[in-house]
């Protein structure tokens, strides 16, 4: 299958001034690899303030300026340069931000999901496409002439989608499209995004919650500490004995006891050397204190962890 995204090795630092001039690297994101394929969500799962928005901003091209980026991404196979990233965002590649605060507070919603156009007749035909829309998840015409503030957190998540889908793009990122939503309108957020491979598109999905991941999802990039740890089907995430990583492990086992809420433990912020997970690992060895093992391929399964390391069977 086709990949629409590619992301190689990629790392985002920031360097900080502790006490004057004192340089700190803060390494948020260290060495992450992913693909999505075409027709195909791939959930990043992570804790509030692991880097998630991060990785979005980084594929739109819009990272702060003291992000510091090195590593590669690929959209359809052409490097993701900062001009290409531009040409293609709000086209191919667009956002479902984390807030309604992205939305122009003085702008009627409808014309920012119209955009900026070069004509009136171009204004005239991406307003049709927006009622289009709109209709179809349920927003009135009264709605068009509403201004961001006057929206019920249901009818915000839908006109961040909407206004998402008016370019019909080839691949969505979804940043924490669910959190503050009534559970009615979770479902629907759910199945909308699903409804997206049906039409050939692509989504990243990035969320805290693991029970959206399961059942919005393909695939699941698990994130820890700012290193993707393993990438694994949701279908095997029905059994506990076809995820690989420990700390996949001890978020399965974790679920029951939590109502099925993915709550994350402490995670090291900032690691020196060796593995993130080293401190809580059951299976830890003194290599693991020291060095950090590559992400590597295991079954189909992409893993980080040395007992799954060439010559060596992962029991
Ligand atoms: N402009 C910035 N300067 C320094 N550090 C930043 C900046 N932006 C984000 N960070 C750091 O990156 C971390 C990850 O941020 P973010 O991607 O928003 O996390 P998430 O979306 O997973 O909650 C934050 O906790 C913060 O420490
Ligand atoms: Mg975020």
């Amino acid at each position: 299958m086709a990949k629409v995204l590619e992301v190689n090795k990629l790392s985002i630092s920031f360097t900080q001034y502790v006490q004057g001039l004192n340089r700190h690297d803060l390494k948020v994101i260290s060495d992450l690899s992913l693909d999505v394929d075409e027709r195909e969500i791939v959930a990043i799962l992570g804790s509030s303030g692991s880097g998630k928005s991060l990785l979005a901003h980084s594929i739109l091209g819009i990272l702060p300026y003291n992000a510091q980026v090195t590593g590669e991404l690929k959209f359809q196979g052409n490097v993701l340069t900062q001009d290409l990233k531009e040409k293609l965002r709000g086209k191919e590649i667009c956002l479902i931000p984390q807030s309604v605060n992205f939305l122009d507070p003085l702008m009627k919603v409808s014309e920012q999901a119209i955009g900026e156009c070069q004509n009136d007749r171009e204004h005239d035909e991406r307003k049709v496409k927006q009622r289009e829309i709109f209709d179809k998840y349920g927003l009135d015409e009264s709605v068009d002439d509403l201004y961001p503030f006057e929206l019920s957190g249901g009818m915000a998540r839908k006109v961040l989608l909407s206004t998402a889908l008016m370019n019909n793009p080839v691949l969505l990122i979804a940043d924490e499209p669910t959190p503050g939503l009534d559970s009615q309108s979770v479902k629907e957020t759910i199945e909308d995004i699903k409804n997206l491979k049906d039409n050939g598109q692509s989504v990243l999905l990035i969320t805290h919650e693991i029970d959206v991941a399961l059942k919005t999802a393909d695939r699941i990039a698990i994130f820890y500490s700012g290193y993707v740890i393993e990438i694994n089907t949701v279908e095997n995430f029905k059994n506990q004995q076809n995820l690989l990583h420990p700390y996949t492990q001890a978020l399965i086992e974790a679920l029951p006891k939590n109502g099925f809420k993915f709550t994350e433990g402490v995670q090291p912020l900032e690691v020196v050397s060796g593995c993130p997970y080293y401190e809580n690992c059951p299976i830890r060895t003194d290599k693991c204190e020291t060095s950090i093992p590559e992400l590597v391929e295991h079954d189909g399964i992409m893993i980080r962890c040395f007992s799954y390391e060439e010559g060596n069977d992962g029991t």
